[in-house]
């Protein structure tokens, strides 16, 4: 069985490929390096054995997704390629509308054109965006997202349900992530942000190897037990076995399910940093700042679609979490550039 990974070079995809190809499955990755490393590729063989089949190509050229599917038989697709950067979205959404839409559209069509139907898509928890009470469960309403890159999620989110409505043998998983952190255990491959990091655990990683100076705390006065904000971090490589899951059953069902991909826990900014200075043993100095725009009080997930549609949960805990972050910042202090 082959399963094309657009964007399976980044953070997400490559863990992802490496639990794909350990689950038996033939991984094609399709990533045009524009915020990624070719080197994720020998890292994936050196973990698993095997080397993933690499195009560097955009997804939003028809061609170009054409040729993958004349030159290989796939039976499903998992699409990860899209920007991410939420401020980055505030003052440049042209961009994100652009790519992350076009991507999508182009492999669809694609996919319709070949007869392939099965999809999991790279949601995330920012569709319940601010009216919602937590847990988030997939039946609250969506809506009220607060930057670009939250509104494309959600509008690809319904670009698939409307495509699974036209067509009775398509089947669309939109997997919402909540925060995904952590690394391979081997340290192998891991996150690398380019430049400044915007998410809490890389600014907290790179602040203990030293290349950052101080980790600021942003917003002190929410209504959480310590007055900063909750968030429901995941192991990225639990987060990775539930998209094979997810695969799966999108190959075995049909029409558009969305399903969230937490562990049920949620952590405070602060909890974060005491776990990982326990589980690191390095002293992370932290100022206290204003609260980041746009930015929710809490966030975390109800866990049982998943356990049921999929039979998957989040397995590590924080301490494994922030164990292999740092351990994949250690031996990779500049990411995938040494
Ligand atoms: N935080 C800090 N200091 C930092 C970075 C983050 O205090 O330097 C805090 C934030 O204020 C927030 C928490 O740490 O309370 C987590 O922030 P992240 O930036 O790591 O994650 P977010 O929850 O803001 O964002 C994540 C994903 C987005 C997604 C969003 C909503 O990165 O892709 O969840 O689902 F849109």
């Amino acid at each position: 069985m082959s399963i094309l990974l657009t964007g399976g070079a980044g953070f997400i995809g490559s863990h992802t490929a490496v639990e794909m190809i350990n689950a038996g499955y033939d991984v094609i990755i399709a990533d045009n390096l524009s915020n990624s490393s070719e080197k994720v590729l020998d890292r994936i063989e050196t973990i698993t054995g095997i080397r993933p089949k690499f195009y560097k190509v955009d997804v939003a050229i028809k061609g170009d997704v054409r040729r993958i599917f004349e030159e290989n038989k796939i039976d499903g697709v998992i699409h990860f390629a899209g920007y991410k950067c939420v401020p980055e979205s505030t003052k440049i959404p042209l961009k994100y509308y652009r790519n992350n839409i076009d991507t999508t559209l182009t492999v669809l069509e694609v996919m319709e054109e070949k007869n392939c139907n099965a999809f999991v898509f790279s949601s995330s928890a920012t569709v319940y965006g601010d009216k919602n009470e937590v847990p988030f469960n997939e039946n609250m309403p969506t809506g009220g997202t607060t930057n670009a890159y939250g509104s494309t999620k959600l509008m690809i989110e319904n670009i698939l349900k409307d495509v699974a409505a036209a067509n009775n043998k398509f089947s669309a998983v939109l997997l919402r992530y909540f925060n995904p952190i952590g690394a391979h255990p081997s340290g192998l491959i891991g996150e690398a942000p380019d430049g400044i990091p915007n998410n809490l655990m890389p600014y907290i990683t790179q602040t203990a190897v030293g290349i950052r100076e101080v980790l600021n705390v942003f917003g002190t006065d929410y209504n959480t037990p310590d007055g900063t904000g909750v968030r429901d971090y995941i192991h990225v490589v639990d987060l990775a076995k539930g998209h094979v899951a997810a695969i799966k059953y999108a190959m075995e069902n049909t029409g558009a399910e969305a399903i969230n991909l937490g562990t049920g826990n949620g952590s405070s900014v602060l909890e974060v940093v005491r776990a990982f200075e326990k589980a690191s043993g390095v002293n992370v100095p932290v100022e206290f700042k204003e609260r980041r725009p746009g930015d929710v009080e809490y966030s975390y997930a109800s866990v049982e679609k998943a356990a049921e549609l999929l039979n998957w949960k989040a397995e590590y805990d924080l301490n494994d979490m922030c164990k292999h972050a740092w351990n994949w910042q250690k031996k990779n202090p500049r990411g995938y550039n040494e």
